[in-house]
């Protein structure tokens, strides 16, 4: 089923609530960030919490396995635009220096970009389909940046045809294409970084060494080749800040050499990285070496993908199979096996390709087998799989859940939004397309998306 935008007339209140700094509990002496509120979150995103499950719940309800039409008993996602927007005014709050290019690998949804293009943001691109996507907003080129350094030859043709300009480059072969293909583009020397904290690295193949950046800048002078800047990238899922502070170090010595060599750098791109819980640690050690070793009229871009959306969106799943698998010779292990129908091959393709591990929570369950005692203080205990044949397609190993769920029944699961869907097969048959439902806990985000 194709994305709709649809919101329940009953559910579309928005909550009329913009975070300010008082929201928060700043404590830059030790770096530290902590929500006010019960759970250490802010109240906004508790009260939009609620209003997923609501939604969620709504969905779920009008369907009946027992009678329903093939395939209406679909996995879905309900995608909560104003924590897109929370987190647009977080990133605004910290690294106002700092203009964000949404990377668009991350998750695609026309919606997030529709939003993304209202912010005032750019868009990080990889390939042709994306520099489409990007443009159908309806966007300038000039806030589109092309940031894979090797590309594909015919897609330097269409970015010059569309006349997007800025791009990545990290060796000189690169550059000799560059040269055919799109001789006015505006270049940005990738150069390498220490990614070994980061759950996922790029530095085995992407980066410049600190070693070639010199001669890379004499051959694009040499080529009459414009650099304009510096870009790194930190690893996604990055844990360690100081990864920032050094890549920011070598990037100065950069702009220091191209400048020596004849080029006139005026832009340095940050990357992503970013992540959720640790985005004020990070954006505090950017902010202040920002600050000691590039003086403000360097404009500073970021390419954040993961930051943005991961917890904008929540996907639900129906339970199609269960098996009571026990073992009489140890009962400690005993475990309902459930079978959902999405997977690894589908939106939990994060499990495979992002490291993630997704924490199923009950959704609904039939009240007449939960009675107040069906499950034990520790909850039942349940390893969860997907739909395919294949034994990877695991969720779950283990999982304890209060309350004995059956064929029918959903689960849910919270920040879903990062290289979940983008990366989503069509395995076995099963859909890589599932319905969303737009939602927006943020007058915001609401006056701007029109919801
Ligand atoms: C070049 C580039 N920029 C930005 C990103 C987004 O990274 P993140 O989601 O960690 O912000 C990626 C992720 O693969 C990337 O390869």
């Amino acid at each position: 089923m194709a994305p709709t935008a649809c919101l329940p007339a009953e559910i579309c209140t928005t909550i009329k609530h913009i975070p300010d700094k008082n929201d928060y509990n700043l404590n830059w002496d030790h770096g530290q960030f902590s929500y006010h509120g019960e759970d250490d979150q802010p109240q906004s995103r508790l009260a939009a919490k609620e209003l997923i499950l609501d939604v969620l719940k709504k969905r779920a309800s009008e369907v009946d396995v027992d009678a329903c039409a093939p395939g209406a008993e679909d996995a879905f996602y309900v995608a909560d635009m104003g924590e897109i927007y929370r987190q647009h005014l977080r990133w605004k709050l910290n690294l106002s220096r700092v203009r964000p290019f949404y990377a668009v690998k991350c998750n695609p949804d026309p919606e997030i970009l529709r939003l993304m293009a209202k912010l005032g943001n750019g868009f990080d691109c990889a390939s042709k389909a994306e520099i489409d996507l990007a443009l159908e907003t309806g966007i300038d080129p000039s806030r589109i940046i092309y940031a894979q350094p090797c590309k594909t030859k015919s897609y330097l043709r269409y970015a010059a045809k569309m006349g997007v300009k800025q791009m990545t480059f990290d060796n000189a072969d690169e550059l000799y294409k560059i040269k055919s293909c799109y001789p006015d583009a505006e270049l940005y020397l990738r150069i390498l970084t220490d990614d070994s904290s980061s759950m996922c690295q790029f530095s085995m193949k992407f980066g410049a060494s600190m070693d070639v950046a010199r001669h890379l800048l004499e051959v694009a002078y040499q080529l009459e080749l414009k650099v304009v800047g510096v870009s790194f990238h930190v690893g996604s899922g990055a844990e360690d800040p100081k990864a920032f502070l050094k890549a920011v170090q070598d990037a100065r010595l950069v702009f220091d050499q191209a400048a020596e060599v004849g080029h006139e750098l005026h832009t340095l791109d940050v990357g992503g990285g970013f992540s959720q819980d640790t985005f004020e640690k990070f954006a505090g050690v950017l902010s202040d070496a920002l600050e000691v070793y590039f003086p403000p009229n360097i404009r500073v871009i970021a390419e954040p993908g993961r930051y943005y959306v991961a917890s904008a969106f929540t996907l639900a799943a129906n339970v199609i199979a269960r098996r009571d698998v026990r073992d009489p010779e140890n009962p400690t292990q005993d475990a309902y096996m459930l079978y959902l129908n999405d997977g690894v091959y589908g939106n939990f393709s994060n499990i495979i390709f992002d490291h993630q591990h997704p924490v199923a929570q009950v959704l609904t369950c039939d009240p007449d087998v939960n009675p107040p005692n069906a499950a034990t203080s520790e909850g039942i205990a349940y390893s969860i799989w997907g739909p395919t044949c294949d034994g990877i397609d695991v969720i779950s190993k283990r999982i304890n859940l209060p309350a004995l769920l059956n064929v029918g029944d959903w689960l849910y699961f919270e920040d879903m939004g990062a290289y979940t869907k983008c990366s989503a097969t069509r395995f076995n048959g099963f859909s890589d397309n599932h319905e969303v439902i737009y939602i927006s806990s943020e007058a915001g985000a609401s006056a701007l998306l029109e919801y």
